[in-house]
């Protein structure tokens, strides 16, 4: 992992990370960049069986001696089973420096066909618990001056056709981030988002991209490559470091510059795979 050649080793060292959704994926990627540089890992989602498995991975890394893990099962729309995770967390590794939320959900959908549950479905996953997240955290967060990161997407602010859902979610995340980076500045607390572009070999994109999607996509990114889970790792580990001390309230993208040449390859490429799966 490049962070480990660049940045030195216990920069997070006896500080602790809480990744929500950190089972799998982007996510998991960014637990393991905070597990590279020494810091004590919780994650949580529904699976347990999915976050030992990731636990055994972020263990592995273990940079600093006596670097623990925590893996504990918690629905984050559930905001008391959230709450107990936290309490569990700041047992097992003290208070938390950084949260991290990202547990998300996502499937293509024609906007005249998703039903109310399921645009709610994802707006409760989202949005709903990252402010169940950001307010259980708080008061860790409030103790060590700590910061909170939001993983959010593109379609928060560049409409993706059959992503109303998501663009709905995560454009409320974006903005209660806003909002948390004023009420909570006055206690030293940050607040920031990270817009990953198309992430190589993540569930997400498999979802919304296939393989022809992905093909055109690569040409059209300014970078002309999709993007790694170290990439939003390293962007994580940025914003949570001192070098971003005066960083709060911000949108950081990290997509190669896919932005810049918009969504319309993903909008013919979801109707494509809809229509296959006889959705659309
Ligand atoms: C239409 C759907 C649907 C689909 C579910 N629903 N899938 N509607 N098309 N493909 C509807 C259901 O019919 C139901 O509504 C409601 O949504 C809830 O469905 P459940 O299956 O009961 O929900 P649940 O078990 O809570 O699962 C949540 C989920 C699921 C989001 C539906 O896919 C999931 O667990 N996803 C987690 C993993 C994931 O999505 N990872 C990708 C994240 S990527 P009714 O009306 O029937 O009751 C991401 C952005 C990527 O977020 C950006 C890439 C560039
Ligand atoms: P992923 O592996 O499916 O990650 C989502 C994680 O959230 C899973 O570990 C899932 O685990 C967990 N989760 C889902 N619902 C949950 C719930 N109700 N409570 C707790 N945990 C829950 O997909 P990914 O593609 O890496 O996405 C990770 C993040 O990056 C998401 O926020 C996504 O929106 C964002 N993103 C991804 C891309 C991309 O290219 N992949 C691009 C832009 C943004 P369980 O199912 O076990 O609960």
């Amino acid at each position: 992992m490049l962070v480990q050649q660049l940045l030195p080793a216990d920069l997070f060292r006896n500080q602790t990370v809480f990744v929500t959704g950190g089972g799998s994926g982007i996510n998991l990627g960014v637990a393991k960049n905070f597990a590279a540089l020494g810091a004590h890992v919780a994650i949580c989602g529904r699976t347990q069986e999915k976050l030992d498995a990731a636990a055994v991975e972020l263990r592995a890394i273990g940079a600093a001696p006596g670097a623990k893990v925590c893996a504990v099962a918690a629905d984050v729309r559930d905001a008391a089973a959230l709450d107990a995770a936290f309490a569990r967390s700041q047992d097992e590794l003290g208070p938390m420096n950084v949260l991290v939320s990202g547990a998300a959900g996502n499937f293509l959908a024609p906007a005249e066909k998703l039903s109310s549950n399921g645009f709610k479905t994802v707006i409760d996953i989202d949005l709903i618990g990252s402010f169940n997240a950001s307010r259980g955290a708080f008061a860790q967060l409030q103790q060590t001056r700590g910061c909170l990161i939001y993983i959010s997407a593109g379609m928060a602010y560049m409409p993706h056709a059959f992503q109303a859902h998501v663009g709905a979610a995560k454009a409320g995340i974006d903005m209660l981030m806003k909002n948390l980076a004023i009420e909570w500045g006055r206690y030293g607390v940050r607040a920031n988002s990270i817009v990953p572009g198309p992430i190589e070999g993540t569930e997400g994109l498999k979802r919304l991209a296939n393989p022809t999607v992905k093909d055109s996509l690569v040409q059209a990114v300014p970078l002309r490559r999709m993007g790694t889970v170290d990439d939003i790792g390293q962007t994580a580990v940025f914003l949570a470091s001192p070098l971003a001390s005066y960083i709060t309230g911000c949108v950081v993208v990290c997509d190669g510059g896919q932005n810049l040449v918009g969504s319309a390859l993903f909008n013919r490429g979801a109707e494509q795979m809809l229509h296959a799966a006889g959705a659309a």
